[in-house]
């Protein structure tokens, strides 16, 4: 049997604020069937996840390139790698049955066809959707959970600051950190975003930070006293104003800077006397990295998720066509939590 698989590719490198009309919706012929000796596994993708980081692939350059495999850059008129689940629907691999669900490294497209080494294994929803593989129970979970305990080493009690709060990431490091005692603010960009941090997700405070003309003067209004843990996931002027308000011995998590991914000549300098004399850490981290408390992170998020006591935040689009405005949208602040594409119901 032959399928066609749509998959979605660059017409050229972006350099820039990406496009809807950068991408290109491609199709090919897929014979849907392996020989046994090439352990190579053919996946019908369900849910693929759209990331701020797979900008900095599709540049001509980036430094981020370089640094680790599933960062290389992306060749245009090449299909585009991506986490997301999906179902096997043949195998030469020994490891995988058709009718397995999978989860790994798939494709903006119908199928993929994963090759032996690559990240893919298998998983029980446990009874959840399988969205949330993507999001909160993949690597935006792990994201939060090991930037906010691995990197940050909370304090109860402690003051959090989390930008780009609404977001994947940063809306479930604000919901660890409330679990575990912090007093948490966040900044996001829209009045119905600052609403949900507040009102849906328990965080004391949020401000929308296209209102404030003087970032440093607005944290000061809602840390008087400084902030202790600062998680950047935005860059630039923010972790500016926020390295000024930090307390002594405060430590900034750099989770992103999806701020500067879009524009090559914004960076962020704060003042390195702060960060002398306050002893500030601050540290770049990868989830990747972080692959031991895999299994602690996932038994204590699925116990919150049984309780109640966290919340799953998707943006959830259709269809592969999709994907294009779905990434662009990241750039425009258009998500509130976890932007997946729904690919094929299962
Ligand atoms: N280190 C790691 O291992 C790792 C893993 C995953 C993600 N990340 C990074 O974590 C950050 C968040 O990723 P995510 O997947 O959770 O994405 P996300 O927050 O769900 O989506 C991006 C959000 O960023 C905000 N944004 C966009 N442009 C902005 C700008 N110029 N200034 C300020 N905010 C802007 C938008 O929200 P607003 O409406 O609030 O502007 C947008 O909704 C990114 O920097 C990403 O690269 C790092």
């Amino acid at each position: 049997m032959e399928v066609t698989n749509r998959y979605i590719t660059i017409k050229a490198h972006i350099d820039g604020a990406p496009k809807e009309s950068d991408f290109e919706l491609k199709d090919a012929a897929l014979p849907l069937r392996v020989d046994p000796d090439t352990n190579l596994v053919i996946v019908k993708n369900l849910y693929v996840s759209i990331d701020p980081y797979q900008l900095n692939r599709l540049k001509s350059f980036s430094s981020s390139q370089t640094a680790i495999n599933f960062a290389a850059g992306v060749t245009p008129g090449e299909g585009i790698d991506a986490y997301g689940v999906g179902k096997v629907v043949v195998s030469g691999n020994p490891e995988f049955e058709k009718d397995d669900l999978v989860v790994g490294l798939i494709s903006w497209g119908d199928y993929t066809v994963v090759k032996p080494g690559v990240l893919l294994r298998k998983f029980d929803p446990l009874g959840l959707p399988l969205s949330y593989q993507v999001g909160i129970l993949g690597f935006s979970g792990l994201t939060a959970y090991a930037g906010l305990f691995d990197i940050c080493k909370p304090k109860k009690g402690e003051k959090v600051f989390v930008s780009a709060a609404s977001g994947s990431v940063g809306n479930l490091v604000g919901q660890y950190a409330k679990l575990f005692g912090c007093y948490v603010v966040g900044s996001a960009g829209s009045k119905e975003k600052v609403a949900i941090l507040k009102e849906k997700l328990g965080f004391d405070d949020a401000f929308n930070y296209k209102e404030e003309t003087d970032l440093k003067a607005t944290l000061k209004r809602y840390f008087p006293d400084g902030i202790d843990i600062y998680f950047d996931n935005v860059g630039a002027e923010m972790q500016e104003a926020a390295v000024a308000n930090m307390k002594a011995f405060g430590r900034v998590a750099v989770c992103g800077v999806i701020s500067e991914y879009t524009d090559t000549g914004k960076r962020a300098a704060p003042d390195m006397l702060d960060v002398v004399y306050k002893r500030i850490k601050i540290q770049g981290f990868l989830a990747a990295d972080h692959m031991n408390v895999y299994q602690d992170f996932l038994q204590k998020t699925c116990d919150q998720l049984s309780t109640g006591k966290i919340q799953a935040l998707e943006d959830i689009s259709d269809g592969v066509e999709s994907i294009p405005s779905a990434f662009v949208g990241l750039f425009r602040g258009d998500n509130i939590g976890k932007k997946i594409v729904r690919i094929a119901l299962e």
